[in-house]
C-alpha cells in the first residue's frame, strides 16, 4: 500500500459523525446516541473474573501463540459444535483475532493482489471496501434483492472472472436481513464455481428474536472447501472493548492469513483470549438475558415509531433498525435535524455505501425509555415515514 492509496480513500463517515457529536457536547447539548453499534451493556461477570485471574497468572505473561491459545480454541470448538453442529480442527482451521474488523481487513489483504476484484454487498460494513482499497484491489458491489439477499448472478462476468473474494454478512449490518441455509448453499456453490474465497462475517450470530436461530455458512456440506467465517464477542457478549474474535474454516485460507499476520505481529493478547474462553464456555447462560434486553428495546422503539405514524417492521435479528429517511430530507439533513433539534444521534445510510443513501440506522444501544424518547422525537419532526427502494 502506498501513501497515495491511503490518501485516495474518502474520510470515514463515522469520523464525521463523531466530529458533530463532539461539537454538540462541547456546546453543552445532551444527546441520545443511537448512532454507533457499541453495546452499552456490562461485560459478563464470569468474563471479568477470567480476566482478573489471567492478569495475575505468571504462566501467561509471555508472547501468546500465533494462532490461538489451546483453551480458547477448545472453547470455540465446543461452542461451534453445540450451537451450529459444525466441526472445525482447532489447530488447522481456527485463528484468534483482535476483533473481526481487523480480521476481515487482514483476510482481504492476504488474499488479493493489486487489481484483483473483491465482491462486496452493495450495502456494507465499511471495512469490506476500505480494506479492499488499501490492498490496491477493486471493490465491485453486488446488488441486493428487495429481501436483502445478494444477487450474485447479476455481477458482470468480467468482474467475476477477476474476483478473488466474496464477502457476505447475515444477519446484516445495517439492513438486518438474514438468509437461510439454502441461500448459503447457493453462495457456496457460486464461490466454488468461480474459485472465490467466501468470507462470512457472522458478527450478529446470537442477536436474534422471536425463535429465529441464525445459521452458519459452515453448516453447508463442503463449505470448508471455500469458506471462512468470522465470529466475535463484541456484540453477543457486550465485549466490544475487549477485542476478541476468531475466524474458522478453509484451512488454506487460515494458513495464508497466519502467514500474513505472523510477519507483522504476534497472536492475540492472552488476556483477551481468556476472556473469550470464558464467554464461549458460558454462552448458553450469558446470551439469553442480553438478547432479552435487546428484544425489549426493539419492541419499545417499534411501538413508539408506530404510535407516531411510522409503519415500521420489527427486525428479527441484529441490534439495529434500518429506516427510510423521511421525505424532504437528505441523509445528512436528517441527521442534522435530529441532532440540532431533539439531540438524537443516528447514522446516515451513506456510511454503508452509496446504495445506503436514503436510509438511516438506529442502534438499540440505549435503555428502552431513551429509545422511546428518540423515536417520539423522530416522528414529531417528520410525521410521515419515508420510503426507500433499497433493502
Ligand atoms: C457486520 C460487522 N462486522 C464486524 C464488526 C466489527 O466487530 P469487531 O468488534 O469484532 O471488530 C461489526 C461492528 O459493528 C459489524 O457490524
Amino acid at each position: 500500500m502506498s501513501l497515495h492509496t491511503l490518501a485516495a480513500i474518502p474520510p470515514y463517515v463515522f469520523y464525521e459523525l463523531d466530529a458533530r457529536r463532539v461539537r454538540h457536547r462541547a456546546a453543552g447539548k445532551s444527546l441520545i446516541d443511537v448512532g454507533i453499534g457499541s453495546p452499552d451493556g456490562p461485560i459478563p461477570d464470569v468474563v471479568i473474573e477470567a480476566m482478573q485471574r489471567t492478569a495475575g497468572d505468571r504462566a501467561l505473561s509471555g508472547y501468546p501463540a500465533f494462532r490461538a491459545h489451546p483453551a480458547f480454541a477448545a472453547a470455540v470448538v465446543a461452542y461451534l459444535g453445540s450451537r451450529f453442529g459444525v466441526t472445525v480442527d482447532p489447530v488447522a482451521e481456527l485463528l484468534a483475532l483482535a476483533g473481526s474488523k481487523e480480521g476481515i481487513a487482514e483476510l482481504i489483504l492476504s488474499h488479493t493482489n493489486p487489481g484483483d476484484v473483491v465482491l462486496v454487498p452493495e450495502v456494507y460494513y465499511p471495512v469490506y471496501a476500505r480494506a479492499t482499497q488499501l490492498a490496491g484491489a477493486i471493490p465491485v458491489f453486488v446488488p441486493m434483492l428487495p429481501d436483502g439477499r445478494l444477487d450474485v448472478e447479476a455481477v458482470a462476468p468480467a468482474d467475476v472472472a477477476r474476483a478473488r473474494v466474496l464477502l457476505v454478512n447475515y444477519p446484516c449490518n445495517p439492513t438486518t436481513a438474514s438468509i437461510t441455509l439454502d441461500d448459503y448453499a447457493t453462495l457456496v456453490a457460486f464461490a466454488e464455481r468461480h474459485q472465490l474465497l467466501l468470507i462470512s462475517d457472522l458478527a450478529y450470530s446470537e442477536l436474534s428474536f422471536d425463535g429465529y436461530r441464525v445459521p452458519s455458512v459452515l453448516q453447508v456440506p463442503g463449505a470448508l472447501r471455500v469458506a471462512v467465517e468470522l465470529h466475535t464477542c463484541s456484540k453477543s457478549f457486550n465485549m466490544a472493548g475487549v477485542r476478541i474474535a476468531f475466524v474458522c474454516g478453509k484451512r488454506e485460507a487460515i494458513a495464508q492469513l497466519d502467514g500474513y499476520r505472523s510477519n507483522i505481529g504476534y497472536g492475540v493478547t492472552t488476556l483477551a483470549q481468556m476472556a473469550g474462553t470464558a464467554a464461549f464456555t458460558h454462552h448458553a447462560t450469558i446470551i439469553p438475558p442480553i438478547v432479552a434486553e435487546y428484544r425489549l428495546r426493539r419492541d419499545a422503539v417499534v411501538q413508539a415509531l408506530r404510535a407516531g405514524g411510522w409503519p415500521v417492521e420489527a427486525p428479527r435479528a441484529t441490534m439495529y433498525l434500518w429506516l427510510p429517511v423521511p421525505a424532504g430530507y437528505d441523509d445528512w439533513g436528517w441527521v442534522d435535524a435530529l441532532m440540532d433539534g431533539p439531540g438524537v444521534v443516528v447514522t446516515p445510510g451513506i456510511a454503508f455505501g452509496e446504495a445506503g443513501r436514503g436510509r438511516f440506522r438506529l442502534s438499540l444501544v440505549q435503555p428502552a425509555d431513551l429509545l422511546t424518547r428518540a423515536a417520539a422525537a423522530m416522528t414529531s419532526i417528520a410525521p410521515v415515514m419515508g420510503s426507500a427502494l433499497h433493502p
